[in-house]
């Protein structure tokens, strides 16, 4: 079976993150995010996975070329306008009209059995087929109510409070039948969601519920939660392989100084340097090519790639992205996301979820909460 992934969106949420890289390629545990995705679907057995793209596409298709080094078959396609979910797939048509097709929202990591959900699908004879999840607020997904078979009896995109009877929502997971695709108009904006589900409700729809582990990677929270969960091998990943019996991993040419502590579940990305007096863990995700100083600390946070983090930094429940430069002394918490490229001097306390853009230069002694 084929599988369309969706990464056409901006994701907004999680600027500034997103700014100079697509969602798909941040860095999720040292490897681009959708890495995670190609990596599920080989596992379940797909061989040939289209790509549709929009918002910055170069760096993807850079990154995984035909697909060779992953054993699967990598197509690229992109929109010049974005042409919404449904509209993207209809845009691919002529790769995937040659029987049921799976469509990924690229923005999901989840184990979810897939070989059991196109087991189902094909039992069920369905026209289509949409993975299912429990969430505690489904006011930011597509709402499902299904039957006592699994048939959907309705789709109910981002709902109000008052329209909600389940916790089941659409986990961004589907298979479905080419004749699908003679639903959706061609080189429009149409969407799976509010145009091709709920006109499916009644003919042959069905939902697929799971307890796997499910999560979207919306928000700089959702982020550092993913790498939690990573961490703690909540999810099945290729980096539980890396993670010891206690729970560390380094990689390759990392250094660690005498008198440098790690404390697990913990990451330590290839050739980064872990001065004498610094604290890494728990939950901290190291990138590659990073130097955290003597006397500072890292916790419960992700620092990307190429990052300096220079004497007594404090680093908590925070993202610090590529090439950043934290000064001595700074302390970065609460939530806050250091974008690209920032300087922060130090003598600044970052806090509240501030967002620092890319490049940005907040010079000593300027941010304090
Ligand atoms: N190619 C292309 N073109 N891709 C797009 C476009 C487009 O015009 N618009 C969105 N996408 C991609 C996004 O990159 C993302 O991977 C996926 O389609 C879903 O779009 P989001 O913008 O992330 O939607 P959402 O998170 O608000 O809601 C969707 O996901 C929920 C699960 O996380 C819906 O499918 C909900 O029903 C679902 O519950
Ligand atoms: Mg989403």
């Amino acid at each position: 079976m084929k599988a369309v992934i969706l990464v056409g969106g901006q994701g907004t949420r999680l600027r500034p993150l997103t700014l100079c890289v697509p969602k798909p390629m941040v860095p999720l545990a040292n490897k681009p995010f959708v890495s995670y995705v190609l990596e599920h679907l080989q596992q379940n057995g797909i061989d040939e996975v289209i790509f549709s793209m929009g918002y910055l596409p170069d760096g993807i298709k850079s990154y995984f070329g035909d697909g060779s080094s992953l054993g699967i078959k990598l197509i690229y396609a992109v929109e010049d306008h974005p042409l919404g979910t449904a509209g993207a797939v209809k845009n691919v048509e002529k790769y995937i009209q040659d029987g049921d097709f799976l469509v990924l929202n690229g923005d999901i990591l989840t184990d979810l059995d897939l070989r059991a959900l196109m087991e189902f699908h094909r039992e069920k004879n369905a026209s289509g087929t949409i993975a299912l999840t429990p969430v505690d607020d489904p006011t930011a997904y597509g709402l499902v109510r299904t039957g006592a078979e699994g048939e959907v009896l309705g789709f109910l995109e981002k709902p109000s409070w008052d329209q909600i009877d389940t916790n089941l929502i659409n986990a961004g997971t589907y298979v479905l039948q080419a004749e699908v695709l003679d639903m959706i108009p061609a080189g429009v904006e149409y969407s799976f969601e509010r145009g091709v589900f709920p006109r499916l409700v009644g003919k042959d729809l069905y939902g697929f519920g799971s307890n796997a582990y499910w999560m979207d990677i919306g928000t700089p929270e959702k982020y550092l939660q993913a790498h939690y969960d990573i961490l703690e091998k909540n999810v099945s990943t290729a980096v539980s392989l890396c993670l010891d019996e206690d729970f560390v991993c380094v990689e390759e040419e990392a250094r660690l100084e005498a008198g440098a502590k790690l404390v697990p579940p913990v990451m330590i990305g290839g050739g980064s340097v872990i001065k004498a007096g610094a604290r890494v863990g728990r939950m901290a995700v190291i990138g590659p090519g990073c130097v955290v100083g003597s006397g500072s600390v890292v916790e419960e946070s992700v620092i990307q790639a190429d990052s300096t983090l220079e004497e007594n930094v404090t680093v908590r429940r925070s993202i610090v992205a590529r090439g950043a430069r934290i000064g001595p002394g700074a302390v970065v918490r609460a939530g806050a996301v250091v974008g690209e490229e920032a300087t922060i001097e130090g003598d600044n306390v970052l806090a509240n979820n501030i967002r620092v853009y890319p490049g940005t230069v907040i010079k000593a002694g300027t941010i304090k909460f």
